[in-house]
């Protein structure tokens, strides 16, 4: 199952109305509904989409629902895809006009520079995320940024000084990692900050999932084309398993440390991939280390398996906990959180909207960028059989990127192979 699947049902006008009308219950019910924008002076939020598949057409969806919900305007307006098939799906959607539907490598460009747009929601592979944040943040938008961010160190330096950027022009910027975002989450992780389960001992992050990812086969006319239509496959594009997916509950320890780990080391393998093609690996073990020592030990993988769980448990002196909403204290009773809010994948909109009309501050830009690294370092250690710390991972040279983002021919990486891949070298 791969987690659009999962958290993601495709978009048919049936589940829209669906969507659309749970929102609606959902906002009569909710604390968190940002009274805020009621009645606050018309300002129409125009959006572009960039990278038209199926997050991004269920970001925008998001984005739309939340609009509703906060009683402000929005559209959708402009639409980048690589691929022009996929652009005109906001035509489809959201009735974009034809001449602001775009494809190719610049696509994203013109997208943003349609008159108008201020919020831009990009949702391409992780490996162009930079890219496209840089783009964003030069021209000025207020930004959602699906996660991962990037794919190696280069990538996150240029989100880091994207999110410098984007601070200094007074952008507000939201996050992919939705958990952030959702209620149960938020009351439970500020509990285990406020001491219910004591001193945090270790934590462990799972996203040990039911089968194996999708493989779009190789179709293009050339190498770049066929890597960038199962872009999930290639380092590059996607990070691989443990940064394109395993990131959100590496994200939550990290939320809950308020700090990213300093060094880890692990293995893994490619198993149920085969000879299929792309480099990626299939399973990640690995144990990162925080500054005062704390661990956490991490285990992702998608291959055929008959036990799965994506989630997170935090150990402590006092207690444990599984911060999507449960208390365990070794002496009293378990606390169910009740805390009630929207779906977080609308509740991230509607947070980044109320940020933008209260002027208030909300730019998630350094932490996702930040959960990005870490599962970069987490990989690399994997794939070359040594210790990786923050600084090397931070500072290192080494990207899996093409040097030329154009169509024609593309490096075919070899599959990481402990002790033989170096990650430091230039
Ligand atoms: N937060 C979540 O729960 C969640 C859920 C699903 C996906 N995602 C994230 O959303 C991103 C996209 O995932 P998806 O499932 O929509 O994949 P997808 O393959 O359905 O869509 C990706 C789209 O990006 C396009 N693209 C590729 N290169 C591009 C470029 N250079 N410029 C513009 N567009 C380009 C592709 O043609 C494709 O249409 C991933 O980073 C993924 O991790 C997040």
């Amino acid at each position: 199952m791969n987690e659009n699947m999962q958290n993601q049902p495709p978009l048919t006008r049936r589940n829209f109305i669906k969507t659309s009308s749970a929102v609606a219950v959902g906002v009569t019910a909710a604390v968190n509904f940002p009274s805020v924008l009621r009645g606050q002076a018309a300002q129409t939020f125009n959006a572009a989409i960039i990278g038209c598949g199926g997050r991004g057409m269920g970001a925008g969806r998001n984005f739309l629902d939340a609009a509703k919900a906060a009683g402000v305007e929005a559209k959708i307006v402009a639409a980048a895809d690589i691929f022009p098939e996929a652009s005109k799906k906001a035509k489809d959607n959201f009735g974009v006009a034809d001449d602001a539907c775009f494809s190719g490598w610049d696509g994203y460009q013109k997208a943003l520079a349609v008159p108008g747009v201020n919020y831009a929601i990009i949702a391409g592979p992780p490996g162009v995320r930079p890219f496209h944040f840089k783009a964003a943040v030069e021209t000025g938008k207020h930004c959602f940024i699906e996660k991962p961010v990037a794919a190696d160190g280069p990538g996150c330096r240029i989100m880091y000084e994207c999110y410098e950027k984007s601070k200094q022009k007074g952008l507000k910027v939201a996050a992919g990692t939705q958990r952030r975002h959702q209620a149960t989450y938020i009351d439970t992780v500020k509990r285990i900050q406020d001491g219910a389960i004591g001193d945090v001992q270790f934590m462990r992050a799972y996203w040990v999932n039911g089968g194996p990812i999708w493989h779009r086969g190789d179709k293009g006319e050339t190498e770049m084309e066929k890597q960038v239509r199962n872009w999930y496959h290639y380092i590059w594009l996607s990070g691989d398993h443990i940064c394109e997916q395993h990131v959100h509950n590496i994200d939550v320890c990290n939320w809950v440390m308020n700090a990213t780990p300093v060094k880890a080391w692990g293995s893994g393998g490619r198993g149920s991939l085969g000879n299929k093609s792309g480099h990626i690996w299939d399973h990640f073990a690995i144990e990162f280390e925080y500054a005062n020592g704390v661990r956490m030990y991490s285990y992702c993988g998608q291959q055929k398996r008959t036990w799965s769980s994506v989630s997170e448990s935090i150990h402590g002196s006092k207690g444990f906990s599984n911060p999507s909403g449960t208390i365990m204290p070794k002496d009293g009773a378990r606390i169910r959180s009740a805390a009630k809010g929207l779906d977080p994948y609308v509740q991230e909109h509607v947070d980044l909207l109320n940020s933008i009309v209260k002027s208030t501050d909300l730019n998630e830009a350094k932490q996702v960028t930040d959960s990005t690294l870490t599962a970069i370092m987490g990989r690399e250690a994997a794939y070359s059989g040594a210790l990786v710390e923050w600084d090397q991972i931070l500072n290192s040279k080494f990207t899996y990127t093409p040097a030329k983002m154009e169509w024609g021919p593309a490096p075919i990486v070899p599959v990481p192979e402990p002790g033989q891949h170096d990650i430091f070298k230039a």
